[in-house]
């Protein structure tokens, strides 16, 4: 059963860094409902260009930014029957609001309501007509999968009934359940695909006096390249017992697909060799957490080992909580008689779930009965065929390559020689 909610909102506001002449402040809203927790979150910064005519009749462009008094009366939580509201009054008569519907599955915004009142002298100096002007628009946002929330870093902007609504540094959750922000973030497709969900709002439990500043988020860029192959071995004692060589990459596909590669100078490895089980545990400094368990399979005419299981965990950089979590225990790739080692050089791919995979190249992995710290006769995936094709492939390129330095070379020359003539 849902917990009672009510659709009273008591909000308190903080404001994070000064609000300066030039600087715009960010709001902070925190709708609690009766049982004073979260039922609406939002942080943001935004700014209206508007043109207004003018007593000399011509139109002027004004811009008015969030001073440093901002109310939130009006805002509330909303629920299945009921549009959730976030309200902002502002300055001399300003007010802006926008109101969210939601689903079984999403939310969305619907309408932004801005009214400026031209008798703020400061912003409209010489305004024709003093009083309040409202505007309507229909808010274009996509919906959102409900518990998820919105982030939006890009400048979004858009104009109407000549006023520009400007906004940036978005983060909000509408319908917030249980009063814990959602851990997923969706992004506004203007951010790029390369943001890293590793930041999130912490802002389950503001207080009133925190004004707290929070950090800029990381983001990570989306790897064009193959990640860098790093060696990764465990020992008994002074005894080598596992090896693996391998490039890894992380395929997250929340909302955006999201490539993240393991950098292996920053990976340590840790885990537990054992005769018929071993996990290899990998993390990097930013705490991506994989785990490979090996296995035997001792009932096989040949004993073989195989990949059984990988669990990766992806934590917060901030408090090490869990973003991700996702663990996949019935794999049986990667097998190779026990003594051997197992090689894949070509990329591979592990699905731990439908919404992350793990790519994995240059594989070289030895589990078990590993002598004198090196890898035993090697299994491979592929043999030949990708020998074969990577030779041609590279000298095809050197080839093309070679044709076009030569042509490059005549070609300046030409534009060299002619460029005397050409350029008067
Ligand atoms: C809600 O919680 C805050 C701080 O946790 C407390 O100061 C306040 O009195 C509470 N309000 C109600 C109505 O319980
Ligand atoms: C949202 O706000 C607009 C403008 O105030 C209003 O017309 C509309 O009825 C509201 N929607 C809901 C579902 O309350
Ligand atoms: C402008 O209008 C607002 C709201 O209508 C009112 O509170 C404020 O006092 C007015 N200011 C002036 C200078 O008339
Ligand atoms: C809500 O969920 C029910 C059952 O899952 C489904 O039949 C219904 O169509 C859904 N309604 C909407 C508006 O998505
Ligand atoms: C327009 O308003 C300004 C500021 O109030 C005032 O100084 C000016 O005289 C006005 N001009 C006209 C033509 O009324
Ligand atoms: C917008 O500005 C134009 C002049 O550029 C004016 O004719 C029009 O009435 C204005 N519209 C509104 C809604 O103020
Ligand atoms: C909220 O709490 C209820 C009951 O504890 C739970 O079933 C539900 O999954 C929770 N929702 C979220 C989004 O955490
Ligand atoms: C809020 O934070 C305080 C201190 O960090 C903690 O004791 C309290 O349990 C938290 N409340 C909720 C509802 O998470
Ligand atoms: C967005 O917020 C971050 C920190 O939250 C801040 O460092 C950055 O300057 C802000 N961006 C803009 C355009 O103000
Ligand atoms: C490992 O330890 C054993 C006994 O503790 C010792 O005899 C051997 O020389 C050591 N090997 C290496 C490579 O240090
Ligand atoms: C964490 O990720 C960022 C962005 O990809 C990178 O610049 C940084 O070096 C990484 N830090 C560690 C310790 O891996
Ligand atoms: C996956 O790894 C995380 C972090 O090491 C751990 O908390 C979790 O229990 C593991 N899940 C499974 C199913 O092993």
């Amino acid at each position: 059963m849902a917990p009672p909610r009510r659709t009273a909102g008591l909000a308190l506001l903080l404001f994070l860094g000064a609000c300066g002449f030039f600087q715009s402040c960010a709001v902070e809203v925190d709708v609690k409902d009766a049982s004073n927790v979260t039922c609406l979150y939002a942080q943001w910064m935004m700014k209206f260009l508007i043109k207004y005519e003018t007593n000399s009749s011509d139109y002027k462009n004004a811009s008015l930014d969030l001073t440093s008094t901002v109310t939130h009366n009006g805002s509330i939580c909303g629920s299945d029957t009921q549009a959730a509201l976030l309200a902002v009054q502002f300055g001399d008569g300003h007010s802006w609001s926008v109101n969210f519907t939601k689903n079984n599955e999403t939310y969305r915004a619907e309408f932004i309501t801005f009214t400026y009142n031209t008798n703020d002298t400061a912003v409209f100096p010489d305004a024709r007509r003093q009083g309040p002007v409202t505007i309507v628009v229909k808010d274009a946002m996509h919906p959102i999968q409900l518990n998820n929330v919105f982030v939006c870093h890009h400048t979004t902007s858009f104009e109407a009934e000549n006023v520009t609504q400007i906004f940036w540094n978005v983060t909000m959750q509408p319908f917030v359940q249980n009063g814990t922000i959602g851990k997923k973030e969706s992004r506004c497709s203007a951010d790029t695909p390369t943001a890293a969900p590793t930041v999130l709002p912490t802002v389950a439990n503001v207080t009133t006096a925190s004004t707290t500043v929070s950090p800029a988020p990381t983001t990570a860029p989306t790897p064009a390249e193959n990640p860098v192959t790093g060696n990764y071995s465990l020992k008994t004692g002074n005894k080598t017992c596992l090896l693996a060589t391998v490039g890894l990459q992380l395929n997250i596909s929340q909302n955006k697909p999201l490539l993240i590669n393991i950098d292996p100078k920053t990976t340590h490895a840790d885990g537990t060799c054992g005769n018929t089980s071993a996990t290899l545990k990998l993390n990097d400094g930013n705490r991506t957490l994989i785990d490979f368990t090996f296995v035997v399979n001792a009932s096989a005419s040949v004993q073989k080992f195989y990949l059984k299981e990988v669990n990766v965990t992806l934590l917060n950089h901030q408090n090490g909580s869990v973003i991700l979590s996702a663990d996949n225990n019935n794999f049986s790739k990667w097998d190779a008689s026990l003594g051997n080692s197992y090689m894949c050089r070509k990329e591979q791919t592990l699905e731990i779930t439908e919404d992350l995979q793990v790519h994995t190249f240059n594989l070289w992995v030895q589990p078990f009965l590993v002598k004198e710290n090196k890898f035993s006769i090697a299994e491979d995936c592929s043999p030949e065929v990708d020998y074969f094709i990577v030779p041609i492939a590279v000298g095809a390129a050197l080839g093309g390559l070679v044709v076009l330095v030569i042509m490059a070379y005549f070609l300046g020359h030409k534009k060299h020689h002619n460029a005397g003539y050409e350029q008067f």
